[in-house]
């Protein structure tokens, strides 16, 4: 297999593109990055000089770039993860939402379609997420692929959008396409403006911990390493033609716990007191409750996750104690910056 990964210098990319060039069966993995904020090459320091693999440093915005890369490598199948990700950014501006999440998708698309018409097939694991489906209530059943799409903050619109285009494109031009939707993910190389890693960040720099509103929100937190095997698991599926186009899977985790429950574990293995909590302000529209129900991707996929949440959170402090030098590598001063407009100077 020879797989084009985008976005493959952020946090779940960096763990996949190390999963896959461990495996026999790939042959090629090309990652096309842009380097945003969020990209950290030296998430893949490890693997740089891997003779399958190669970086491109570009975006998925140029097609022409994208129609090169696949004609060149002779692709089989594209991972799209390249994206805006952090709701917040998106509520100051959606602009680059627009244009990544959902235009970069479009100018994947017509380079998969251009191929098409030369004969060459090309599939799509279109990397997306559980915030699609909207808010739950306390009482209602986690989501399920037939769930409908209901995004309810303007990132989750924007990823919304580009699950929609590619079913579009699979129904009118006939490609061959999955999308993956998948809770919240946590694990080493996080960058610090998710829950998590800001506030291991934070706790071992004795900073106050904000959390939002009263921080009841709940979320089904999964191990990136789980979400990472559940998109092998697909691109696998859909290689082999064991599903149909578009497949649509969702992956979660059973543990469904509120950010302040997280927080709490967070500082009980590091060590602070409690007293380093602050309540901030809540994020506008922020939804409440989201848990994914997996049955399809066991019944279809055997998949299953395999990081229980206490060993995976105590690996994950771990690693940032142990990886000064990543954090001083992710210090720059374009975050500084966001953190302190955000949570105001600490
Ligand atoms: N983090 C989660 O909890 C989670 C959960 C479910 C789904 N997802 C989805 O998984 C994907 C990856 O998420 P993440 O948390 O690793 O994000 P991330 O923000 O850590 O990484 C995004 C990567 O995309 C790159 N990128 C951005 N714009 C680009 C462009 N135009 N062209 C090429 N590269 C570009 C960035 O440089 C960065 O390396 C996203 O599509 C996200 O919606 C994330």
């Amino acid at each position: 297999m020879r797989i084009l990964v985008t976005g493959g210098c952020g946090f779940i990319g960096s763990h996949l593109v190390k999963k896959l060039l461990s495996m026999r069966e790939i042959e090629r993995v090309i990652n096309l990055d842009s380097l945003t904020y969020a990209g950290q090459p030296y998430n893949l320091v490890d693997v740089e000089n891997h003779r399958n693999y190669k970086f491109i440093h570009g975006s998925i915005n140029d097609i022409e770039l994208i129609g090169e890369i696949l004609s060149s490598e002779a692709i089989d199948s594209i991972i799209n993860l390249a994206a805006e990700s952090h709701v917040d950014r998106s509520i100051g501006s959606v602009n680059e939402f627009i244009k990544t999440n959902i235009d970069g998708t479009r100018c994947i698309l017509e380079q998969i379609v251009e191929h098409k018409n030369k004969g060459v097939d090309i599939n799509l694991i279109q990397v997306s997420t559980d915030e699609v489906y909207g808010s739950l209530k306390p009482e209602e059943a986690p989501f399920v692929e037939e769930t409908p799409l209901r995004p309810m903050n303007p990132y989750a619109a924007t990823k919304a959008s580009a699950d929609m285009l590619v079913q579009s494109f699979v129904n009118t031009h006939g490609i061959c396409a999955a999308i993956t939707r998948c809770s919240n993910n946590y694990g080493p190389n996080q960058f610090p403006e998710k829950l998590i890693p800001l506030m291991i960040l934070n706790s071992l720099e004795g900073k106050s911990l904000p959390v939002y509103g009263d921080g009841k929100q709940i979320r089904d937190w999964i191990h990136v390493s789980d979400h990472v095997s559940g998109i092998i698991a697909t691109l696998k599926a859909v290689e082999e033609n064991k599903v149909d186009s578009p497949f649509v899977i969702n992956f979660g985790a059973d543990n469904e716990m509120t950010n302040l429950e997280i927080v709490e574990t967070v500082i009980e293995i590091i060590g602070v007191g409690r007293e380093m909590i602050q309540f901030v302000s809540d994020r506008p529209g922020h939804d409440r409750r989201y848990a994914m129900g997996y049955g399809k991707a066991w019944e279809l996929l055997s998949w299953e996750p395999l990081v229980m949440w206490r060993e995976g959170i105590t690996e994950t402090v771990e690693w940032y104690l142990s990886n000064p030098e990543w954090i001083e590598s992710i210090r720059s001063d374009e975050y500084r910056t966001w953190l302190e407009n955000h949570y105001g100077r600490d």
